[in-house]
């Protein structure tokens, strides 16, 4: 008998856009019931792959093959006709739609040939909401009112909604906390026994290991590597594919001395909100580093916001330099040199329609303008500068920001508080989707940036960055602070004890 050809062979598939050669002859092939991971740094093509592979985007060459047989994928619904899947970085939920009219968009369930719609339709995602581990998401409620996780899980239930053989997950762990991405990883684990492929894309190595059988390297649009074992593959090796060098994935050194304890910059005064977080209180030094660790829903992200006037407090203050802010405002807290880097870049930071070098100067605008007249020039060379610091790709900011990859658009947020020239700078889940190599370099800057002088507040749910980045660190768990201690105290077990059960600090 033949061997069983591959559920999935592409080869030779090459992609261009205006400027760019996203793809250039590459070639991957998928198993039945396998997990194959696909690396590469931001920018390498990864999402342009699984684009195609969805039937997103038409390959200028290169073929398909399905089964043995050649197929065109000249639609998603061509692709989701045969079995594919695809859970996007950026979900494409509706988000005034309920969770069971997405999950069952474009193919309302039927019986005798009538659709069904309302209660079966709820019915039904009720049951699969159930299968992925989340019996708490009610079918009727608007999708846009979800958390991002809960968000990710629907998008998910809409995949399992079809027949599906192939289930591609372009980054889906980055919005979610160690308890989800258990569950996300069972969830794998049931559908490759059941003989369904996965391809997953992820910058966290480790995940690659747990999970993965097969590992393929993009790197500038070509295949540098296909089917590596997932499991024994030197972590060194996968990174000297992904970079072309050797990158050690380290934090910067802190400063000998530490920053000085007399003259805070940032105090916050028994800030709260009530049934988000309690009563909080904390400082930040010029060139100090601070981390808040927690895991979602631990209330860290509207710390943050309410610190940066987004939300008002029901109590407490903001002090910058000894001044209270006007609560609740951001162009005070602007105003006052504090910077937010939000962890929903898509919704929150970037405008999709312009240029990268708009994203980049639009919060130093009054720099670039003279009696009414923007200085373009000025401009450019401005973001050209911060882009470049920040090893954005590619490098020309005058493309618009909604073509970069992920991991660059979120650069482009970075580039913006660099600009901006703000002396407090809030950062939410800094590295989501950004690479190995370049989250050293990320590191690198935020450490710089306070060597000079800048404070700054981080939260990351990668324990791991938060103790090498951070000089101190508060532990939240539910809105409390449950414990503060420097960075080189705490260990990462530590950290997920205390974030999971820990008793309040005395
Ligand atoms: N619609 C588009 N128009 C123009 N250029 C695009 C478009 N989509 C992607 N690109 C470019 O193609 C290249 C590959 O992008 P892609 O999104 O596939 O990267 P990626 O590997 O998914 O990166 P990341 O890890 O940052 O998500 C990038 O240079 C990107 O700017
Ligand atoms: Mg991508």
């Amino acid at each position: 008998m033949a061997p069983e050809p591959p559920l999935l062979s592409m080869s030779g598939i090459t992609k261009s856009f205006p400027g760019v050669r996203a793809l250039d002859g590459v070639d991957l092939d998928v198993q039945a019931g396998e997990v194959h991971c696909l690396l590469g740094q931001n920018g390498a093509g990864k999402s342009t792959l699984i684009k195609v592979l969805a039937g997103a985007h038409q390959p200028d060459t290169g073929r398909l093959r399905w089964r043995g047989e050649e197929v065109a994928l000249r639609s998603p619904i061509a692709a989701m006709r045969l079995g594919i899947a695809t859970i996007y970085q950026e979900l494409d939920l509706v988000e005034h739609l309920s969770v069971a009219e997405n999950v069952h968009l474009g193919h309302e369930p039927t019986t005798a040939g009538f659709v069904v719609r309302g209660k079966a339709a709820r019915q039904s995602t009720a049951a699969l909401l159930r299968r992925l581990g989340h019996p708490e998401i009610d079918p009727a409620r608007l999708v846009g009112e979800l958390p991002a996780a809960q968000q990710q899980i629907v998008s998910m239930a809409r995949a399992l909604s079809h027949d599906v053989r192939l289930i591609v997950m372009d980054e889906p762990s980055a919005a979610l906390d160690p308890d989800e991405v258990d569950n996300l990883f069972r969830i794998v684990g049931d559908l490759t026994a059941e003989g369904v492929a996965v391809v997953y894309i992820s910058h966290r190595l480790e995940e690659i290991r747990r999970i993965g059988d097969r590992v393929t390297v993009l790197k500038d649009g070509r295949a540098v590597a296909v089917g590596l074992p997932a499991k024994s593959t030197p972590t060194r090796e996968v990174v000297a594919l992904m970079t072309g060098r050797n990158v050690e994935y380290v934090f910067p050194e802190r400063p000998t001395a530490p920053a000085q304890q007399d003259t805070p910059l940032l105090e916050v005064q028994g800030l709260a909100r009530q049934g988000e977080f309690e009563p909080l209180d904390l400082v930040v030094h010029p060139g100090e580093i601070v981390g808040l660790a927690g895991l979602v829903g631990s209330g860290r992200s509207e710390i943050l916001e309410t610190v940066y006037g987004a939300r008002k407090p029901t109590s407490g203050q903001v002090v910058v330099d000894g001044k209270a802010l006007k609560p609740g405002s951001v162009r005070a807290a602007v105003r006052a040199g504090i910077g937010l880097a939000p962890e929903e870049r898509k919704a929150q930071a970037l405008l999709m329609l312009e240029s990268v070098t708009r994203n980049v100067s639009v919060s130093s605008m009054s720099r670039f303008s003279r009696a009414g007249w923007i200085d373009r020039r000025a401009e450019l060379g401005a973001a050209r500068a911060a882009t470049r610091e920040l090893s954005l790709r590619p490098d020309n900011p005058s493309v618009p920001i909604r073509t970069l990859s992920g991991g660059n658009q979120q650069k482009a947020v970075l580039a913006r508080w660099l600009l901006r020239g703000c002396r407090i700078l809030l950062l939410d889940e800094p590295t989501r989707g950004v690479d190995v190599g370049a989250r050293a370099e990320l590191y690198a800057v935020v450490r710089r940036l306070a060597d000079e002088g800048l404070g700054v507040l981080l939260v990351s749910s990668e324990v791991p960055e938060v103790l090498g980045l951070a000089d101190r660190v508060l532990v939240l768990r539910e809105g409390r602070v449950v414990h503060r201690a420097p960075a080189r105290e705490l260990d990462e077990h530590r950290v997920l004890d205390l974030v999971m059960e820990g008793s309040p600090a005395s």
